[in-house]
């Protein structure tokens, strides 16, 4: 939801946390600050982005070899200079960032105000500050035995770093369904929400776990539990480059990534698939084959583009497999009492491993006995963390709040895991299985030459760009990417679209269609085609304009679109793959024509960690 950097040891502390926050800004940008120690704890806080902020401080004495920093994306309280981070207590001892949510504040607010606190901001994290500091002060403890105080009457996600007016050198931290990364240097140690602020110093990073206090400085790392006692530091050796999360001379972070998945696909299936021996190797999820198989159901529980993904492997599983699957919006999920019996299998699909109501719902699944997949691009996250299993989509970081590469990730693995679970079931036939699995491995080159109708997505991009609605209707396991479709357009271009099954229309949202709607068929060749074409017409009959993606070789859609995207055949399990990519780009260009910035829509962030 936020961005969290810290750092302390030899170098100049400010130049490092700010360029940290630029490299986080995609988690949450409504304003920023860092807190510095020099002469005393010096807060600088601003509305708005990190800019702005680098420069409000031009001329300040920022000289500290200690700082914190910090984006916001508000819960509580609206984005202003007061209620951005870090915050001061009221003794004016400790500075504090958080990244999360803290659900009884309200009830600890009440307890500080009627001990005489005020409070200069409306944020839930001033409360938790001006908790740990009357602590520390009534029972004359150090910082960190006060946050462990605090931290076990706490309910809700933080991640929070500390640091003490008369302490030059240490950080405390900790976190509970916020992610906080550690990096260890010569002399230095940096804190981070992701390691994209640490890799340009060092490789070897510590993920620090739920319900742990770090204590850092310069040339110390302890970890210890909120019962004191001390816990062995895990370090993992970074395989990711700084490259990777630059822009690589595309202009936008969405652009780069949405041409990155021929690789990204291919990184997905490498190790895996093996097409010309037919093997599918997931060591997580051949572990559990057979559970899963008894299980009787699947339930897939995810968010947005994530959901999506679900949706489409839920008409995928079924077709190939025979097993049920449900796919349910983790925030309905956690919330409506589901039946979840000890056995049951949760695929929890997350680009971020971050996401809040993914993350709380397969917690209180786990706690019901179900077995837990989780399918997570970024490494180490929390959910890929609580997973009894699973598997990581591959796709380097996605800086782009929306998600593209990630999901095309996410469809790739589900394919695959379908495919390896049909083969155990023996409900596939081997010529099917071979031939999806061929199919499957001339994904990655498919999407290269998809991708090289750009510059025609560009020319619609600038036809369409000034519609207000628009639909996107698509059939079986297509009708999942119109949905998707939809939301990228909207997300991106802030344009209403709404995904519908094609044969919906007719149930009454046909009654929208006139000649402004532009009107998006994901119509490739399947055996759902005719169909579709039919809806196609009921469309023209109502002068709807119609942008059809179709399969090459197909003479009938474009007898009635008055646009059309052309892709190469595919086996229809495995056609979302690439029906997927001409809506990114569609999405993509209309926005830039619109002049957004594609890359951090309004009120979005990349990582929803609070509810
Ligand atoms: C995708 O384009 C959106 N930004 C959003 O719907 C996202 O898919 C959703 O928030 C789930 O995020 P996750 O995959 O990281 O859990
Ligand atoms: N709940 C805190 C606030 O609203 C932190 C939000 C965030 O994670 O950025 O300030």
């Amino acid at each position: 939801m936020c961005g969290i950097v810290g750092y302390t040891g030899h170098r100049e502390a400010y130049p490092v946390v700010l360029k940290g926050l630029k490299r986080l800004e995609y988690r949450g940008y409504d304003s920023s600050g860092v807190a510095l120690l020099n002469g005393g704890l010096k807060v600088y806080k601003k509305k708005g982005k990190v800019a702005e902020m680098e420069d409000a401080v031009v001329g300040k004495d920022l000289h500290s070899h200690i700082g914190i920093g910090h984006t916001r994306w508000a819960t509580h309280g609206e984005p202003s200079d007061r209620n951005a981070h870090p915050h001061l207590s009221q003794s004016g001892d400790i500075a504090m960032i958080h990244n999360g949510i803290i659900e009884n504040y309200a009830k600890i607010k009440t307890e500080l105000v009627s001990k005489g606190y005020t409070f200069k901001s409306d944020t839930d994290t001033e409360v938790l500050l001006n908790f740990i500091d009357d602590i520390k002060k009534n029972n004359e403890c150090s910082l960190e035995e006060a946050v462990r105080i605090a931290l076990r009457r706490i309910v809700g996600a933080y991640c929070i770093l500390l640091i003490h007016k008369d302490d030059p050198e240490t950080i405390i931290a900790a976190r509970k369904g916020s992610p906080l990364v550690i990096g260890i240097g010569k002399g230095e140690h940096f804190l981070a929400s992701d390691a994209s602020p640490i890799i340009e110093y060092t490789k070897e990073v510590v993920y620090v776990n739920d319900y742990e206090i770090a204590i850092v400085k310069p040339d110390e790392l302890i970890l210890k539990n909120l019962g004191n006692d001390k816990q062995t530091p895990f370090i993992t050796k970074l395989d990711m480059e700084l490259a990777a999360i630059e822009k690589g001379g595309y202009d936008h972070f969405m652009l780069k990534e949405i041409f990155e998945q021929p690789q990204t696909i291919f990184d997905c299936l490498r190790g895996r698939l093996d097409a010309d021996k037919g093997t599918i190797t997931m060591s997580g999820i051949e572990k559990y084959a057979e559970q899963i198989i008894q299980a009787g159901r699947i339930i897939i529980i995810a968010c947005g583009t994530s959901w999506h993904a679900g949706l489409v492997a839920e008409y995928i599983i079924e077709e190939l497999c025979r097993i049920p699957v449900e796919v349910e919006y983790a925030s309905e999920f956690r919330y409506r009492n589901p039946i979840v019996n000890k056995g049951d299998v949760i695929i929890a699909i997350s680009q971020s491993g971050e996401t809040a109501d993914t993350l709380v719902a397969i917690e209180n699944a786990k706690e019901k006995g179900a077995i837990i997949l989780g399918i997570v691009n970024v490494v180490g996250s929390s959910i890929a963390r609580l997973s009894h299993a699973g598997a990581y989509t591959h796709a380097g970081p996605e800086i782009g709040v929306a998600s593209t590469k990630a999901f095309t990730g996410q469809l790739a693995v589900l394919m695959m895991v379908a495919l390896k679970l049909a083969q155990v079931k023996q409900t596939i036939t081997a010529e099917r299985y071979t031939s999806l699995c061929k199919e499957l491995a001339e994904v990655p080159d498919k999407v290269a030459d998809i991708l090289k109708l750009d510059e025609h997505i560009q020319k619609l991009a600038e036809k369409y760009k000034d519609a207000t609605d628009c639909l996107f209707l698509g059939r079986g396991y297509n009708f999942p990417i119109a949905l998707e479709g939809a939301l990228k357009l909207k997300e991106i271009s802030y344009i209403h679209a709404e995904g519908y099954p094609a044969a919906e229309m007719k149930h009454g949202p046909i009654a929208l269609v006139d000649e402004h709607l532009p009107v998006v068929f994901v119509a490739t060749k399947d055996s759902y085609h005719e169909k579709v074409v039919s809806n196609m017409q009921e469309i023209k009959a109502r002068k709807g304009k119609v942008i059809a993606v179709i399969t090459e070789g197909d003479t009938v859609s474009p007898t009635l679109a008055d646009d059309i995207i052309v892709l190469p055949p595919a086996d229809e399990i495995i056609a979302p793959l690439l029906t997927t990519i001409p809506l990114q780009l569609l999405a993509y260009h209309i926005g830039i024509a619109k002049g957004y910035d594609v890359d951090k829509p309004r009120n979005l962030a990349k990582s929803v960690t609070v509810e």
